[in-house]
């Protein structure tokens, strides 16, 4: 799966995406990243890529030239991949969101808005908008790297043998279930692990993971 970014902090993305799982997805070659710098785009000498809102207001607003030229770039690198702006106006990111784009096998390209926004035009541009929560945070990297984490996970081969089926049996739709989890000592500062999962009944453990499995 091919993954583009455009943003004006590709820093940001190397620690995240290049520690654990997600490394791992690209030393199996099942994921590849690369950045598009947005101010490479910039217009002028200066590479401008923010103005001021039309009607005035605080802060500054990416123009569209820019955004939509770093779009249309990464759709030359990878003509059928989707679209993705994260903003705080877009529809609450699920996880069957993410099931569902680590399905479709194709490229995806993140856009990662700063400021205090983006030209609306841009939106003729873009597949899908999702919000990560109810919160205002000052870019689109965080959101963009958390859809990644979320999506990558589910490409097949990337957690191998690691996944246990019996926790994804629980993971339906949106409903994020989990079940407690215990490992060694058996008896951590008076603590015992339930008896139960000592007993080695699968059925009679699957029972209790059932009863005690939490809605996120
Ligand atoms: N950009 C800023 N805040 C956001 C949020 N909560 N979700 C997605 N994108 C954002």
């Amino acid at each position: 799966m091919k993954i583009q970014i455009i943003t004006l902090f590709p820093d940001m993305f190397p620690g995240v995406l290049g520690a654990s799982m997600l490394w791992k997805a690209q030393e199996r070659n099942l994921v590849e990243f690369s950045y598009i710098n947005l101010r490479d785009f910039g217009l002028g000498p200066r590479q401008q890529v923010d103005d001021t809102p039309y009607g005035g207001g605080d802060g500054m607003l990416l123009k569209p030239e820019p955004l939509v030229a770093a779009i249309e770039l990464a759709k030359q690198n990878d003509p059928e991949a989707l679209v993705i702006l994260p903003t705080p106006r877009g529809a609450v990111y699920k996880q069957s969101d993410a099931k569902e784009l680590a399905e479709r096998a194709c490229g995806l390209i993140f856009l990662c808005p700063r400021y205090e926004g983006y030209d609306e035009r841009i939106i003729e541009w873009i597949d899908r908008q999702y919000c990560i929560g109810n919160y205002v945070l000052t870019g689109g990297e965080l959101p963009v790297m958390i859809m990644i984490d979320s999506i990558v996970r589910l490409v097949p081969g990337v957690l191998g043998g690691e996944t246990s089926t019996e926790i994804e049996s629980f993971q339906q739709d949106d409903e994020s279930i989990e079940f407690p989890q215990y490992t060694r000592p058996e008896d951590f500062h008076g603590r015992r692990v339930p008896e139960v999962l000592l007993s080695g009944h699968h059925g009679e453990i699957a029972k209790w993971r059932a009863e005690n499995a939490r809605k996120a």
